[in-house]
């Protein structure tokens, strides 16, 4: 492979599934931005990409191996989009490629993964190569105006921070990898990996240890798989503590579809309390000295989303497009970094510590107790 030195960046997409198309129909709306190359063995997910590609799609190479679109392909960023248990194995080559490379969340479906991860950026790093983890909740509107809030002290000392996510069972994927916990690293670490996330952006703390209980109550015990019932948790608490002090839980559930908000996340500190209402584009704030159930709600604005993007968010409902313009948002930035010269401001060890509390609360699960968070990191 070959790297560009125009401004035009040249994308190789890998994993053309749900996310693959996602992140090219963000990408197809930003300028100087090509799609070159998409990779994937399973012919359903690259006619998708041909689809999605529309009028671009007769001169975008295909590949079915990263190696063949290392060997023969010539681009300057890889989208990562594919199965979580790939990861470790395809982020590797990629790494050493010296591409910029955006990695889907989560980064790994184990610390230990993400650990090796993190050595290899640095044995193969060059002067302005940009990695990044697609933990995009941060670039829900409603979450950076509840972030906005946090960062402005308006809030005071933060102290509290209550995330819920009520929302829909796990969906259909290709050759059904989510439907296993060794694929997947369970529910904790596939899906919570992003408020985990937050949890670490929002408080500025980072995580001491890490108490949950949880379970597989209702969804896919009636499915079965070569003989095998699926493993995955669907519904769980999860409390954490911080070296600061402050305080965050998560309540999970996946069979409340049936809700007004996806996610609802309530940050409190000693002069107020901000609350973002995602689906519902809203973000509450309140202060005490304002007395008591006062409250000033915001309706978020998206405007600066392109048109593309808000079309696709219509079409395919609040679940699955373009998460709230979060992906078109986390490219913006992406390429901002790489066009400036400088850091990701998504990194692996942002993934590392997302999917590690998550490892950590699974193990919580299974002991019955609270795990210090260097069991997991050591
Ligand atoms: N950021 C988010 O909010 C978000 C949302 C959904 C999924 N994801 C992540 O995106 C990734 C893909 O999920 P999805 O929902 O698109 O799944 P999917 O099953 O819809 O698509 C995965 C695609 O990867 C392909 N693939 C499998 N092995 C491959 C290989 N070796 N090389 C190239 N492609 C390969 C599959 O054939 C499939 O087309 C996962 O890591 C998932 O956790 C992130």
């Amino acid at each position: 492979m070959s790297l560009s030195s125009t401004t035009s960046l040249r994308y190789a997409i890998v994993g053309t599934g749900m996310m693959g198309i996602e992140h090219i129909h963000a990408l197809q709306t930003l300028a100087d931005t090509r799609i070159v190359a998409v990779c994937d063995p399973h012919a359903p997910s690259i006619s998708a990409a041909r689809k999605a590609l529309g009028p671009d799609r007769d001169s975008v190479e295909v590949y079915t191996d990263v190696e063949a679109l290392l060997a023969n392909g010539e681009f300057d960023v890889v989208v990562l989009a594919s199965p979580n248990h790939t990861h470790r194995a395809l982020a590797e080559p990629l790494l050493r490629s010296g591409a910029h490379l955006l990695i889907e969340k989560p980064l790994c479906t184990t610390a230990q993964d993400c650990r090796e991860l993190l050595t290899l950026e640095r044995e193969t790093q060059r002067p302005g190569r940009v990695v990044w983890v697609g933990l995009e909740y941060r670039y829900m509107a409603p979450t950076m105006q509840l972030l906005a809030h946090a960062r402005s002290g308006v809030l005071g000392n933060l102290r509290m921070l209550a995330i819920r996510e009520h929302r829909f069972p796990f969906l259909v994927k290709v050759q059904d990898w989510n439907r296993f916990s060794a694929n997947t690293g369970g529910t904790l670490v596939e899906k919570c990996c992003h408020f985990f996330d937050l949890m670490r952006l929002v408080l500025q703390a980072e995580p001491t240890s890490v108490y949950a209980s949880g379970a597989q109550d209702v969804n896919h015990l009636d499915e079965t798989y070569d003989g095998r019932t699926p493993d995955i948790l669907d519904n769980a608490f999860v409390v954490v503590d911080f070296d600061n002090g402050a305080r965050a839980s998560l309540d999970l559930c996946m069979f409340a579809e049936a809700t007004k908000n996806e996610q609802e996340i309530s940050l409190v500190g000693d002069l107020g309390k901000a609350e973002a209402l995602v689906t519902q584009g809203l973000v509450r704030l309140g202060l005490r000295a304002d007395g008591w159930l006062q409250t000033n709600e915001q309706p978020i604005n998206t405007a600066e989303l392109p048109s593309a993007v808000q079309h696709h968010e219509i079409n395919h409902g609040a679940h699955h497009g373009l998460h709230h313009g979060s992906s078109w948002r986390e490219h913006v930035a992406m390429q901002q970094a790489i066009r400036n010269n400088t850091t990701a401001e998504v990194t692996l060890h942002d993934g590392l510590m997302s999917v590690a509390m998550g490892e950590a609360a699974h193990r919580s699960i299974a002991a019955h107790r609270p795990v210090a968070m260097s069991e997991v990191l050591l």
